[in-house]
């Protein structure tokens, strides 16, 4: 399962770091974040809003262009390691610079440098999304979008929002998912993880995102699950982080088949791995023993990820090739 080729393309960059990457870097500037981690060496966090500040907290010793050129290395070995030979990673400028579009091109210079010596290295290919962040508010995910915008191309393929779905409405920042429609990004958003089939709901009619990040909780609105079926808006399904969180009590109440079988695109992804205690190696094999999946399912999820990809054509091409 391990070598099998993967697709990965909901992976938040931050969230992969491992903790001991994180741990290095807050002995390195004497910053004391002994709070953060479990004496084995893990994150230590009690629920969903705890596990956001504990990230933030994390990210904190992430404190310039050379700190996350570094962390693009370590989160592209580790996903190498599991086959993935493709991956788009959200990318905030509010963790990279502060939002200064200035700030915001040192920073992204320096993920791609670390990103095409990857390439080289290991045959793995990185494309962003920027992303803004939901509990920050409206006005500063305008600054997230303006920097997008300034370097949407070839890179940045896309735009996104991540954070607390409990917190405000898709249709407060309209204006922000529009900036970077216009700059030629293709959407993504957050939905339907905690704030159930009425959130999904929301982003499809507000913001009509071509990929949905979760979305899982649609299954309780079967009218919804065809909608997002007949207009193929693709679901980034992470189902070992919705079962480590909780939004689903096991595997086996998890509805990524029944919205398969429903006619919904689903892929696979695992959101913020150490976090989850999960690789994409485990989502397989987890899938393949709980739901039975075997090789047409895992071609058909990897398909649907190639299909759903915001890279360009050319893109497209060189990783179908690795693929086979
Ligand atoms: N940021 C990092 N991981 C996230 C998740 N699972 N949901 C929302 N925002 C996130
Ligand atoms: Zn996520």
């Amino acid at each position: 399962m391990r070598e099998l080729p993967k697709i990965e393309l909901h992976l938040h960059h931050e969230g992969a770091a491992p903790p001991a990457f994180i741990r290095g870097l807050a002995s390195e500037k004497r910053v004391d974040l002994s709070r953060i981690f479990r004496e084995d060496g893990s994150y230590a966090y009690r629920d969903f809003n705890h596990f956001l500040s504990v990230y933030e907290a994390a990210t904190s010793v992430l404190t310039g262009p050379e700190e996350f050129a570094r962390l693009t290395r370590a989160v592209l070995e580790e996903s190498a390691a599991h086959g993935v030979v493709y991956s788009e990673t959200f990318l905030s400028p509010d963790f990279c610079g502060g939002g200064d579009v200035t700030a915001w091109l040192e920073y992204l210079a320096a993920i791609r440098e670390a990103a095409d010596e990857a390439e080289r290295d290991l045959g793995i290919t990185l494309r962003g999304i920027v992303t803004c962040i939901r509990h920050f508010g409206p006005e500063q995910a305008k600054t997230a979008a303006v920097c997008a915008a300034e370097t949407a191309g070839d890179w940045i393929v896309g735009f996104g929002m991540a954070g607390d779905e409990m917190v405000g409405h898709h249709r407060d920042y309209i204006w922000s998912f529009d900036c970077a429609r216009e700059a030629g990004l293709k959407i993504t958003t957050h939905a339907g993880e905690w704030g159930g089939a009425a959130s999904v709901r929301e982003a499809v009619d507000d913001i009509n995102p071509a990929r949905i990040g979760h979305g899982v909780q649609a299954i309780d609105d079967l009218a919804l699950v065809d909608v997002l079926a007949e207009r193929g808006i693709v679901l980034e399904v992470c189902p070992g982080s919705n079962v480590f969180l909780g939004v689903y009590p096991s595997l086996a109440k998890h509805p990524i088949q029944r919205l398969r079988e429903r006619g919904v695109k689903v892929t696979v992804s695992t959101d913020d791995p150490p976090f989850f205690h999960t690789t994409m190696t485990r989502e397989f094999e987890a899938l393949e023993k709980t739901f039975g999946w075997g090789e047409e399912d895992f071609a058909e999820v990897t398909e649907n990820a190639l299909a759903a990809a915001f890279c360009n054509d050319e893109t497209k091409d060189k990783i179908r090739e690795r693929l086979t």
